[in-house]
């Protein structure tokens, strides 16, 4: 879907969503009014609201509360009462941004400066933490608009076993870099744990808030893990083959951090004997060159990664639909975003 056909159709939900953000975000305002700054930068609210084409460059594509109001109107025919999850849960996703761009030394996010790279790393922890505990406040909203209080605490527990499993994806991602083999099994783990959780939480939470059938809700998490997972392979695949104008962030900091995405570990299964070498000499040094960047290009086109890495995201997309049992036009369009979120270039 080109980026203006996806405006378009999901716009009014996109619309909810921020002000949400904004309502919960402006209720704390008297608490921190510097670590505001930082938080406001993250989510282009430093941008003056006249300046829109800036700001839907720099706010990033909010997909994960989009997710679980589509699955709350293909549910239930309405969203509105997700709302406050939707936006706890961009929160708490925003806040591992925050802190994976010092992990990954990643100087841009979203076509401007890191967090990290504009105040530094200790004030990118704090200011993570701060949207850490502001995506709590935010899931508090739910009790005021009526959620029965033990779907609440499903939601807020829900929401925190995701982080955890955050936290265990983001040891996992960071081991790999410099441990010699990781398998394909390895990474789905990490992958399903450091991007997955979240995903699942939000379908998952779509559903939850929308039905009190357990089975539909637990298709709908599986939906949303499957989709979590092809939503990372795509992420991998546009870390080396995307657009920097159109991602906005580098393409070359995956492989200069030595990162183990699908397509490097595609390539070391499937490389020639003399290229699986190479990588392997490159991979074991302490850091690489612009050199060694682009002999890791060369070996990955060769081993045909590109097309194996957009094969991989495609099956767990495909697993994903399997689980969305019938069809009625309100779920016709999580298969549209899915779709979106499997092709995209940004
Ligand atoms: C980027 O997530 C990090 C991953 C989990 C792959 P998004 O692609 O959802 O980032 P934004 O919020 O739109 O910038
Ligand atoms: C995505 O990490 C997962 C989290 C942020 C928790 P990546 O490191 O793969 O994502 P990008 O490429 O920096 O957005
Ligand atoms: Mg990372
Ligand atoms: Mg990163």
């Amino acid at each position: 879907m080109a980026s203006a056909v996806y405006e378009q159709t999901f716009t009014p939900f996109l619309r909810e969503i921020e002000a949400e953000m904004r309502a919960a975000r402006q209720e704390q305002s008297e608490i921190a009014p510097i670590l505001w700054q930082v938080i406001d930068y993250q989510f282009g609210w430093d941008i003056p609201p006249e300046d829109s084409a800036r700001f839907r460059k720099v706010t990033g594509k909010k997909i994960r509360p989009l997710l679980m109001a589509l699955v709350a109107q293909a549910v239930r025919g309405d969203y509105r009462h997700v709302l406050p999850a939707g936006v706890a849960l961009e929160f708490v996703h925003n806040f591992t941004l925050i802190h994976d761009d010092v992990m990954d030394e990643s100087p841009e996010r979203r076509h401007r400066p890191a967090v990290w790279t504009r105040w530094g790393p200790y004030q990118a922890i704090n200011a993570g933490d701060g949207l850490y505990a502001l995506s709590f406040l935010a899931s508090t909203r739910l009790h005021r608009i009526g959620t029965p209080p033990a779907k609440t605490v499903r939601v807020v527990e829900w929401l925190a076993r995701a982080c955890l499993q955050t936290a265990e994806g983001q040891i996992l991602d960071m081991d790999f870099e410099t441990r010699d083999t990781v398998s394909t099994d390895d990474y789905i783990t990490m992958i399903a744990n450091k991007t997955g959780a979240l995903i699942e939480c939000a379908a998952g939470i779509g559903a939850l808030l929308s039905t009190d059938d357990e089975a539909l809700i637990a298709a709908y998490t599986d939906f949303g893990r499957r989709l979590g997972i092809a939503f990372q392979v795509r992420d991998d695949y546009l870390g080396i083959w995307g657009d920097k104008a159109q991602t906005g962030k580098s393409t070359t900091s995956d492989i200069r951090e030595k990162k183990k995405s699908y397509p490097v570990l595609a390539a070391f299964e499937r490389a020639v004997p003399a290229d699986r070498a190479s990588l392997q000499a490159i991979y074991r040094q302490e850091s690489l060159s612009d050199a060694d960047i682009a002999t890791v290009m060369d070996i990955l086109e060769r081993t045909g990664a590109p097309a194996l890495t957009d094969q991989i995201a495609r099956s767990y997309y495909d697993g994903a639909l399997e689980r969305l049992g019938w069809t009625g036009a309100d779920q016709e369009l999580i298969r549209q975003y899915a779709a979106f979120l499997v092709r995209r270039e940004y």
